[in-house]
């Protein structure tokens, strides 16, 4: 029964994926219950959340965006149909993902098996991506080393604010970044209907002046 819900969840956000409906697949999560929903996507944009993340990502110039530990996409798929901003998605286990045990994914992956130099591994493209995102993702140190061997000046994290008893490494507020770097949050966006996740912009500090009075 569990696996028949799955499966007709699954196919419902196909279909309003290949009609580019994104408003209809935010309202089939809307509908689905907490322990379902997160089965997707943990972070559930509500459209005025959509907006205001399209609105923040014009603000600072970012325009196209990599996501690691991008899960099924959904998220990065969401923002693109309603943005036009471009998301792409960086996963770990080519093999698990390719597997028939895996949940359908939404948008192209790169996989990354141990990978953390975006940069090395993404050759010239790397440079027209001005922002790396990183949502419910679960491994700081691995966070830190992709951070590390990115050129851009922006970093998002979206994930559970403190204290709600959901853990993710890092944190959307308080990250702990590369000792020798120094982030510091520009915008926070809450998002979802949980009152639980936050969309958190950092930026390179040492680059702050010079993006905001060029
Ligand atoms: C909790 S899931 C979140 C998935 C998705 N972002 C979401 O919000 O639904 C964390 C994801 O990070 C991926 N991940 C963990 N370490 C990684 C790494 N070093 N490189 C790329 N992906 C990684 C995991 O495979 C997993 O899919």
């Amino acid at each position: 029964m569990e696996n028949a819900g799955g499966e007709q969840v699954e196919h419902e956000i196909s279909e309003y994926i290949a009609a580019s409906d994104w408003k209809k697949v935010i309202d089939l999560g809307q509908v689905l219950p907490f322990n379902s929903r997160v089965k997707y996507l943990w972070v559930w944009p509500l459209q005025d959340d959509l907006e205001r993340i399209q609105e923040a990502l014009v603000r600072f110039g970012i325009s196209r965006v990599l996501s690691i530990g991008c899960g099924t996409g959904l998220l990065e798929w969401l923002i693109t149909a309603a943005t036009g901003i471009s998301v792409a998605g960086v996963e770990k286990d080519e093999q698990w993902w390719r597997s028939k045990y895996a949940t359908r994914t939404y948008i192209p992956m790169v996989f990354a098996e141990a990978m953390t130099n975006v940069d090395e591994s993404q050759g010239q493209q790397q440079t027209t991506w001005q922002a790396m995102m990183f949502c419910y993702f679960n491994n700081g140190a691995a966070f830190r080393e992709y951070v590390k061997n990115f050129n851009g000046h922006y970093v998002i994290i979206a994930g559970p604010m403190e204290g709600r008893g959901v853990h993710t490494d890092p944190l959307p507020f308080g990250a702990k970044f590369p000792a020798d770097q120094d982030w510091e949050v520009v915008h926070s966006i809450p998002v979802g209907s949980e009152n639980l996740n936050q969309f958190v912009i950092y930026q390179k500090r040492s680059n702050k002046e010079a993006i905001y009075f060029s």
